[in-house]
C-alpha cells in the first residue's frame, strides 16, 4: 500500500441457493455429450434458489454470520453489488438492512456494472476507510445466473453471495494500492429492463473478456502493479472455470511469465456455476480453502463485468487466514443443497419472477435462515425463517 493504513478484506462469508442441478443430467435429457459441461466448459453442477430465495436471502445469510462474529462497530457503508436486483428503484440493500435488524446510521447503496460491482464497491470501501481507518465497510455480492431454458447459456447459470467486511489492518487480504482498469462499450452480455434472463454474445463476450484482461493487467503494470512472477495465484471472475482457464493461459503469453496452476481456485464456481458479482469472490475462498501456504503471498484479481469493464488488482495474504476460514464450510454447504431433478428445474425457471400486481404468499419451501415471504402491494417482504 501507498500510505500508512493497510486496508483489505477482514473476512467474508459465502451462500448459495437451496437446489442443485447436475450439469451431466442436464445433457442428458439434451442429448449432449456430458463432457461438452464437464470437460469443455469446467463445470458440474449449478445452484438453484427455492422459490422463497432470491438475492437478498442469499445476502442476509452470507452477512448474518459475519455480523455476528465482527459486530457493527464503525460500519456505516453498506454497498451491495448485483446484476439481478429486485427493484429498479430501491436498493436490495435496504431491504437486507431490515432483515438484518441493522441500525439508521448505515447508508445503503446499489452498485451494478454486470459482475464487476463488487469490486467498484471494494474499491469504493477503501477509499472511505482511507479517510477514516476507524469506519469498516460491507460490501455484498449477491447474484442468481439466469439465461434462457435450451440456450447454450444454460449451462452457466448459478447462485450465489458472498459478504465481505472490508476494514484497515484486515486479517485476512490487504489489498495493494495499484489497480489496473480497462472499460469499453460492447453488448457482449446485457440484461433489457423488460427480461429476467440475460442475453449474450457468447463468443463475443469470450474475446471480450480475454481483451480486458491482458488490458487491465496493462495499466496495472503501468501505475506500478506487482511484475507477474511474483504473483502465487491468480484469481479470475469464472462465469464458467474454463474460463479462467483460458484466462490465466493468455495472461502467462502475454506477460511471459508461465503463471501458477489456478485449479485449486475453482473448486467452488465448478459446483455453484456463476454467481456473477460473488464469483471472483467465491474463487478467493476456494484458494484460501485449499492451500494452506499462502501467508505472505501475493495474489492477482481479474474482475470481468460485460459491457465492459475489467479491472486487475492484487493483494497479500496475511498470516492467520487458515483459522479465520475454520469458520466456515463451504463444501458442507454445498453438499447440503437439494437436487432437483431436470423437470423440477424447468418448472421452477419459469416460475421465478412475480409480476406486481398481484399479492402473493409463498409456502416455506427454503431451510435457510431468510426466506422471501411473498409479494404486497408491489413490494418483496422477506422474512427471518422460523425454525
Ligand atoms: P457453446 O457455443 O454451446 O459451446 O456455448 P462451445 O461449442 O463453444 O463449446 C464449449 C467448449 O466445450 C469448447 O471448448 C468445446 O471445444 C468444448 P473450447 O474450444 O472453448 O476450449 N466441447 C467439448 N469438450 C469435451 N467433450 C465434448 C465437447 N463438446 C464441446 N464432447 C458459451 C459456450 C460459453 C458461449 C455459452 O455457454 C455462453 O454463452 N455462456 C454465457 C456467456 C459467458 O459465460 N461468457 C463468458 C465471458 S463473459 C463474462 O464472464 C461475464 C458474465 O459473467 C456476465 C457478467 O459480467 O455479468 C457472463
Amino acid at each position: 500500500m501507498t500510505g500508512a493504513t493497510p486496508i483489505g478484506i477482514h473476512d467474508l462469508r459465502v451462500a448459495t441457493g437451496a437446489h442443485v442441478v447436475e450439469l451431466s443430467e442436464l445433457a442428458d435429457t439434451q442429448g449432449i455429450d456430458p463432457n461438452k459441461f464437464l470437460v469443455g466448459l469446467g463445470q458440474q453442477q449449478f445452484s438453484m434458489p427455492a422459490h422463497d430465495e432470491d438475492i437478498v436471502t442469499m445476502a442476509a445469510a452470507a452477512t448474518a454470520p459475519l455480523i455476528e462474529k465482527h459486530g457493527l462497530d464503525g460500519i456505516r457503508t453498506i454497498f451491495f453489488a448485483t446484476e439481478s436486483g429486485v427493484d429498479q428503484s430501491k436498493s436490495a440493500g435496504a431491504f437486507l438492512h431490515a432483515l438484518l435488524g441493522l441500525p439508521t446510521g448505515i447508508r445503503v447503496v446499489e452498485l451494478k456494472q454486470a459482475c464487476y460491482g463488487a469490486t467498484a464497491g471494494l474499491q469504493a470501501a477503501i477509499g472511505l476507510i482511507a479517510r477514516d481507518p476507524r469506519e469498516r465497510v460491507l460490501v455484498i455480492a449477491s447474484d442468481v445466473a439466469r439465461y434462457d431454458l435450451d440456450s447454450a447459456g444454460e449451462p452457466t447459470q448459478g447462485a450465489g453471495a458472498v459478504a465481505m467486511l472490508i476494514s484497515a489492518d484486515p486479517a485476512l487480504i490487504e489489498i495493494e494500492a495499484p489497480a489496473g482498469i480497462h472499460t469499453t462499450d460492447i453488448d457482449d452480455f446485457w440484461r433489457p429492463n423488460d427480461r429476467s434472463t440475460a442475453l449474450v454474445d457468447g463468443k463475443l463476450s469470450i474475446q471480450a473478456y480475454l481483451a480486458s484482461l491482458t488490458g487491465s493487467f496493462d495499466d496495472y503494470r503501468a501505475r506500478g502493479g506487482a511484475e507477474a512472477d511474483t504473483l502465487a495465484s491468480v484469481l479470475m471472475h469464472q462465469p464458467f472455470t474454463k474460463m479462467a482457464a483460458k484466462g490465466i493461459k493468455a495472461l502467462s503469453a502475454h506477460t511471459g511469465v508461465e503463471l501458477p496452476d489456478i485449479t485449486p481456485t475453482m473448486e467452488y464456481n465448478r459446483r455453484m456455476g456463476n454467481s456473477y458479482t460473488a464469483s471472483i469472490f467465491v474463487a478467493l475462498v476456494s484458494l484460501l480453502d485449499a492451500d494452506a501456504e499462502l501467508a505472505g503471498r501475493r495474489i492477482g484479481f481479474y474482475s470481468y463485468g460485460s459491457g465492459s469493464i475489467g479491472e486487475f488488482f492484487s493483494g497479500i495474504v496475511q498470516p492467520g487466514y487458515r483459522e479465520l476460514r475454520a469458520a466456515e464450510d463451504v463444501p458442507a454447504m454445498l453438499a447440503a443443497r437439494e437436487p432437483l431433478a431436470i423437470a423440477d428445474y424447468r418448472e421452477l425457471h419459469e416460475t421465478t419472477e412475480f409480476a406486481s400486481d398481484r399479492d402473493i404468499v409463498l409456502p416455506v419451501t427454503t431451510s435457510a435462515p431468510f426466506r422471501l415471504a411473498g409479494v404486497t402491494g408491489g413490494a418483496r417482504d422477506y422474512t427471518a425463517t422460523a425454525v
